[in-house]
């Protein structure tokens, strides 16, 4: 099978980035959610990014029409009935994501494969609930997508060699570099850079040093791009400390616990860039 068409279901930040690269390597994208306003702001997201390219003359104004002609926006899910592959990057909770599944595994045509851009939910639990487990895979991409080159490419337990290929290849040719990973609790990337994240805020909260301070740190004593407070904000501490708390549970370790500093600023809503504020104030 050759993946001529998709459906990305949840127009959000990473939904519309990941609409967007599939668009520019050649391959028709449906993008769907469920409110009208939700896919359109996505859409519009997308615009604005291609234009931004055109203007710094990384893209011509005819492959940025191009790229606008293969998208098209949709608020029924029976769209998928279409599609070769559907990635779902909607709200990082269990249950809409298994009803979602439940949904595409009735609509989508038998040959489809139903991917999930979780970052860190059991791709197995998720595709348990459809009657094809074996066409049911994790990709994972890092924000923002445009830019990043990673997909880590989550197998289940059930995930086809074929299927894997399948993603693999497709990976490819969206120009990104896929990294094959089992299914455990925060895959690689999140099991790695949460536990990191979790120790800058206790530096914080245990008044170690500033916030300023501990990213300099690591920016200039590690190369990182950018301090990994600066990164947790950018991220959303909400997503942080779910991510915490799912790897916490996941595998039954106190070294995984949540800082309470954490759970207190996504308590107060600070949640970091989003909000306005969070180890940072933004205007
Ligand atoms: N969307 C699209 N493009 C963006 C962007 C965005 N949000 N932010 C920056 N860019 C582009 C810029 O347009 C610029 O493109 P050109 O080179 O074509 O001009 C390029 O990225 C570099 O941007 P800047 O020069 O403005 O800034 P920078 O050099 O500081 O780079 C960054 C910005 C790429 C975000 C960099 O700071 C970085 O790599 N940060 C770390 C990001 C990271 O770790 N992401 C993973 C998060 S974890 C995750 O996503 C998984 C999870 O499950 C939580």
């Amino acid at each position: 099978m050759t993946i001529q068409k998709i459906m990305v279901v949840g127009a959000g930040q990473m939904g519309a980035g990941i609409a967007q690269v599939c668009a520019m390597s050649g391959i028709e994208v449906v993008l769907h959610d469920i409110k009208e306003e939700i896919v359109e702001k996505g859409m519009l997201a997308i615009d604005k990014q291609l234009q931004r390219q055109v203007e710094k003359g990384k893209l011509t104004k005819e492959l940025k029409e191009e790229t606008l002609s293969r998208l098209s926006s949709s608020t029924e899910l029976q769209k998928a009935s279409t599609v070769d592959l559907v990635i779902e990057a909607v709200i990082e909770k269990m249950d809409v994501k298994t009803s979602l599944f439940q949904e595409l595994d009735k609509i989508a045509p038998e040959h489809a494969i139903l991917a999930s851009n979780t970052s860190s939910l059991p791709i197995t639990e998720i595709a348990a609930a459809t009657s094809r487990p074996e066409k049911v895979i994790g990709m994972h991409f890092m924000n923002p997508v445009p830019v990043m080159k990673l997909v880590e490419v989550i197998r289940g337990l059930a995930t086809s060699d074929e299927v894997y290929e399948e993603i693999k290849a497709l990976t490819k040719k969206i120009n990104k570099v896929p990294v094959e990973v089992n299914d455990f609790p925060g895959f690689v990337s999140n099991r790695i850079l949460m536990p990191m994240i979790n120790e800058a805020i206790y530096t914080v909260y245990e008044g170690v040093a500033e916030p300023e301070a501990i990213d300099e740190v690591m920016k200039l004593g590690m190369n990182h791009p950018m301090g990994p407070l600066t990164l947790a904000d950018f991220i959303g501490l909400d997503t942080c400390l779910f991510i915490m708390e799912t790897l916490h549970e996941g595998f039954g370790d106190d070294k995984y616990r949540p800082c309470p500093l954490l759970r207190k600023y996504v308590k107060a809503g600070w949640l970091g860039k989003k909000s306005g504020r969070g180890f940072y104030r933004y205007e």
